[in-house]
């Protein structure tokens, strides 16, 4: 897949095939990634929890929230289609700097897009509790988790479909249970001078 394809395809997925576990050497790969990125002054202020267990998965899964957008907790995924393998993100409390969003939204790109050129899916998930998940990690008080990232391997497709910028955004599911996800025309949010 190039480079357009891929980053096509990485989109969020909240479907996955419980069933495919995502081989260690894959998991070795995705993680390599971090060094890739760039980060403010070069710090290397974040840690990162991977986490491979199945039962502290399903811990980490059982608090964490999904699709928003959608009505019913519809997006939230059932037993058989939850993700098999988590990356916890940590900032340092004491050392964090006004960029660390940047540090932690480069990061994030590349475990995804590592991962989707796998064929592994992913999803960002910011809704979580920090107290919460510091209990089933265990890391250190000056830490904090403010987003894990879910990975499997993707049960359904998720589709752009461009739109201006007056129509809503929200995304939604086809009758397949396909994700349509709306993005806005490129021509509308940038003003090339
Ligand atoms: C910082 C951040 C936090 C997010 N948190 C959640 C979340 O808690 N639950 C969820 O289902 N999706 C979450 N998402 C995924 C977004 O809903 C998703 O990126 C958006 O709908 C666009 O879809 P796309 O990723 O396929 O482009 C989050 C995304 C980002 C960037």
């Amino acid at each position: 897949m190039n480079l357009e394809k891929l980053l096509e395809w990485r989109r969020s997925y909240r479907k996955f095939d419980e069933t495919k576990l995502i081989s260690k050497e894959d998991i070795g790969d995705i993680l390599n990634s971090i060094k890739f990125a760039s980060c403010v002054n070069n710090r290397q202020y974040l840690r990162f929890i991977s986490v491979e267990d199945k039962s502290k998965v399903l811990e980490v899964f059982e608090n964490t929230k999904w699709a928003a957008s959608l009505p019913n907790n519809l997006g939230r995924p059932k037993v058989g289609e939850r993700p098999v393998y988590f990356i916890a993100i940590l900032s340092d409390n004491d050392k964090k700097l006004k960029f660390n969003g940047i540090d932690e939204g480069l990061v994030i790109s590349n475990l995804t897009i590592t991962a989707a050129e796998k064929g592994i899916g992913s999803c960002i998930i910011g809704s979580i509790n920090d107290k919460k998940m510091r209990e089933i990690l265990n890391y250190e008080d000056n830490y904090s988790c403010e987003v894990v990232i879910a990975f499997g391997y993707p049960k359904v497709n998720s589709i752009i479909k461009e739109i201006d910028t007056t129509e809503d955004q929200s995304y939604y599911l086809d009758n397949n249970g396909n994700y349509i996800v709306p993005k806005y025309k490129i021509s509308e949010i940038v003003r090339r001078i």
